[in-house]
């Protein structure tokens, strides 16, 4: 990286106390990196993020050009849960699908967030950080080790405990209706949607994710590595393994699909059902999606398979999965 020629400010010049790493003040802003130097001074590093100055605070010209005609959050979050008829005709249009191409192609996600790759083991930018995709990426910086506190130089000297804020912030105790008539089964529409690539390695702890690549691969569907996934193949007709239970088609149990699953001691092995990822145990909401992905996935083996009578069960397999793929990313896109 070329170090964006700046100026190098001696912290105790602005009544810091000398001691402190001057970079626990966070003083670079839109994501500037804080580079320092010997105890008290520090540079910004703002290469190529739009921004100059000592403290990353001088827009270039495009930059300047494009924060003053962006709409404000809050306008877009007005216009996309407003104006029903414009979104009919949105969808109604070509405007559909080249909305859904720069989503999906990256040209809203790179320009919107393009964040230097920070993670959970390393305090500088490395090549590390940015190569080493089993790690969880991370927008902002980790807080210096040698801050006077755990946020750097605000707030308390130790955080409160965790337990007492969730309850303090997120239990809920009234019943309150979504304004967009949602529910419940769009929140575990998304974490059912996420587990596919976030997936945090047991193997090398909470930092490190399993999903290495594909992102939207369904993996959560058809297990993240090729033995688990032949473990839940029927290999028939394109099909996945299925369990009939009151006349509706389940997910297998884990003995006839022998993955290992995460299932709290006690529960019989004749109960567990095994599905593409193997935390989904945890809430009822995500193997209610497991079950309808296979449901769905099947149905589509038998259409491809009426439609074409020589493709073998592999063909029909990998068809239907890249059909499901598609469909998956569409209602989580849109
Ligand atoms: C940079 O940030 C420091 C710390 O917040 C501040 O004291 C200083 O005045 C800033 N410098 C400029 C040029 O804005
Ligand atoms: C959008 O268009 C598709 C296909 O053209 C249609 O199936 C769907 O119902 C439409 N969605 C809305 C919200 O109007
Ligand atoms: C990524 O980093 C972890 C932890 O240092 C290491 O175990 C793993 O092998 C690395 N992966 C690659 C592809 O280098």
């Amino acid at each position: 990286r070329r170090a964006s020629g700046l100026l190098v400010i001696s912290v105790s010049d602005l009544c810091f106390s000398p001691t402190v790493n001057p970079c626990c003040y966070y003083p670079c802003q839109h994501q500037g990196i804080c580079v320092r130097f010997d105890l008290d001074r520090y540079q910004c590093d703002c290469t190529r993020m739009g921004y100059s100055g000592p403290n990353c605070t001088i827009p270039e010209l495009w930059t300047w050009l494009r924060t003053s005609l962006r709409p404000s959050p809050s306008f877009f979050h007005f216009q996309v849960t407003h104006g029903r008829w414009f979104w009919e005709f949105v969808n109604a249009t070509f405007i559909r699908d080249m909305l859904m191409r720069l989503v999906l192609t990256g040209g809203v996600f790179q320009s919107y967030l393009r964040p230097p790759t920070h993670n959970m083991a390393h305090d500088c930018i490395s090549w590390e950080s940015f190569s080493n995709v089993s790690y969880y990426t991370r927008i902002l910086p980790s807080v210096p080790q040698d801050c006077p506190t755990p946020i750097g130089t605000k707030g308390k000297k130790q955080l409160p405990d965790a337990e007492f804020l969730s309850r303090r912030f997120l239990l809920r105790r009234k019943f309150i209706p979504d304004p967009q008539g949602a529910n419940l089964m769009f929140a575990f529409f998304a974490q059912h949607f996420t587990h596919q690539f976030f997936k945090t390695s047991g193997k090398m702890g909470p930092g490190f994710t399993k999903a290495l690549g594909h992102g939207v691969d369904l993996s959560h569907v058809y297990g993240d590595n090729l033995e688990h996934q032949y473990h839940l193949r029927l290999f028939k007709d394109g099909k996945l393994k299925y369990q009939v239970l009151n006349g509706e088609m389940y997910p297998p149990s884990v003995e006839e699909a022998p993955m290992l699953m995460h299932y709290p001691r006690g529960v019989p092995s004749q109960t567990q059902m095994a599905t593409g990822q193997q935390v989904f145990r945890l809430l009822p909401g995500l193997m209610l999606y497991a079950t309808l992905w296979l449901r769905e996935h099947n149905r589509v083996c038998d259409l491809l398979k009426a439609e074409h009578s020589t493709w073998g069960d592999e063909q029909l397999f990998q068809t239907a999965r890249l059909i499901l793929i598609g469909e998956d990313s569409e209602p989580a896109t849109s």
